[in-house]
């Protein structure tokens, strides 16, 4: 049976990912899951110097899901690279590496740093960047800045370019158009909805930020839409996320055209789960009698 895959020119095992900001710096899961198993896992979004995050509050449980603040905590590109890399040296599946900034500079120098890694398969540009800056702005609410900030980064690193986006998306069309001009290889669809969150004891806020980040099995019927408006009009490669659990949420995105999907939050709940998605995706094949997963990406349209 064929689970092999491909993002354009990326080959990938399987399309099972293992989504960023839930699977640490990898080494955090190998008690848990062989990660050579794995199609890819995508480190958190790295910065260009170590960032605290949020206070606590970070996370509480919603009915369906969670929500979470954790505001990209991250030890910073550097130490990544020192502290990181040699583990990720010793793996055979592919690395995928989040990056964000504050400014688009900031970005380009995290770009720059990952560049001189070879081992690093590709980098997964986080635009939507919820819980951070003041004012909450993301930089996919702004065209011009957007394209900037994908053109720049574009313009330093020759490996293979994600793009994270979010819900902040207000025209497909215009996103996209930017995207592919700026030579953007695949899209992941999506990070996780603004939310809020009241604390009834406290009368207040759960959040200090008030507003936290939205995953979990809650959002996959909105994640699916986005990835099915997306599809609609470009043929970049997509990546599909948002409140995978099972293979037979996997194969949602699948059957909608996603060439792969990302597994978040449940990775969390079971930290060995992408193994369940897989062997379900396995055994969906089987009782299918399909040999090849490929032929059922897209077959719903
Ligand atoms: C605790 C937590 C931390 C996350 N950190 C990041 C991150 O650093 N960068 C990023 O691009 N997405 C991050 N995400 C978003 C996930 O990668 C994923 O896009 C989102 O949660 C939707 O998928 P899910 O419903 O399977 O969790 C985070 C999600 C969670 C729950």
């Amino acid at each position: 049976m064929n689970l092999a895959v491909s993002l354009g020119k990326m080959k990938l095992s399987n399309p099972v990912i293992l989504a960023s900001g839930t699977c640490g710096y990898g080494k955090e899961l190998v008690s848990y899951l062989d990660l050579n198993q794995v199609g890819a896992l995508t480190i958190k979004s790295l910065s260009i110097t170590p960032w605290k995050g949020n206070p606590p509050p970070r996370v509480r449980e919603t009915c369906g899901g969670m929500m979470n603040s954790i505001g990209l905590e991250n030890k910073g590109v550097h130490r990544f690279l020192e502290e990181d890399l040699p583990f990720l040296e010793t793996l055979t599946t592919r690395v995928f590496v989040g990056i964000w900034g504050k400014t688009i500079k900031e970005y380009v120098a995290v770009a720059q740093e990952l560049e001189k890694a070879r081992r690093i398969d590709a980098i997964e540009v986080n635009v939507s960047c919820p819980n951070v800056e003041k004012g909450g702005a993301t930089f996919l609410e702004d065209e011009e800045t957007l394209r900037r900030l994908v053109a720049e980064v574009r313009s330093v690193t020759g490996k293979f370019l994600i793009v994270k986006v979010g819900p902040q998306v207000r025209d497909w069309g215009k996103v996209v158009s930017i995207f592919e001009k700026e030579k953007v290889e695949a899209i992941s669809v999506t990070n996780s909805f603004p939310a809020l969150s009241v604390d009834v004891e406290k009368m207040d806020f759960f959040f200090h930020l008030k507003f936290a980040g939205l995953s979990g099995p809650a959002i996959k019927p909105l994640a699916l839409k986005m990835v099915y408006e997306l599809l609609c009009v470009t043929a970049l490669p997509v990546i599909g996320m948002g409140g995978i659990a099972t293979a037979s949420d996997a194969l949602e995105f699948l059957l909608l055209g996603a060439r792969a999907i990302g597994l978040g939050s449940y990775t969390l709940v079971n930290p060995s789960s992408a193994l369940q998605v897989l062997k379900g995706l396995e055994e969906y094949l089987t009782r299918k009698q399909i040999d090849d997963i490929n032929s059922i990406i897209g077959k719903v349209r």
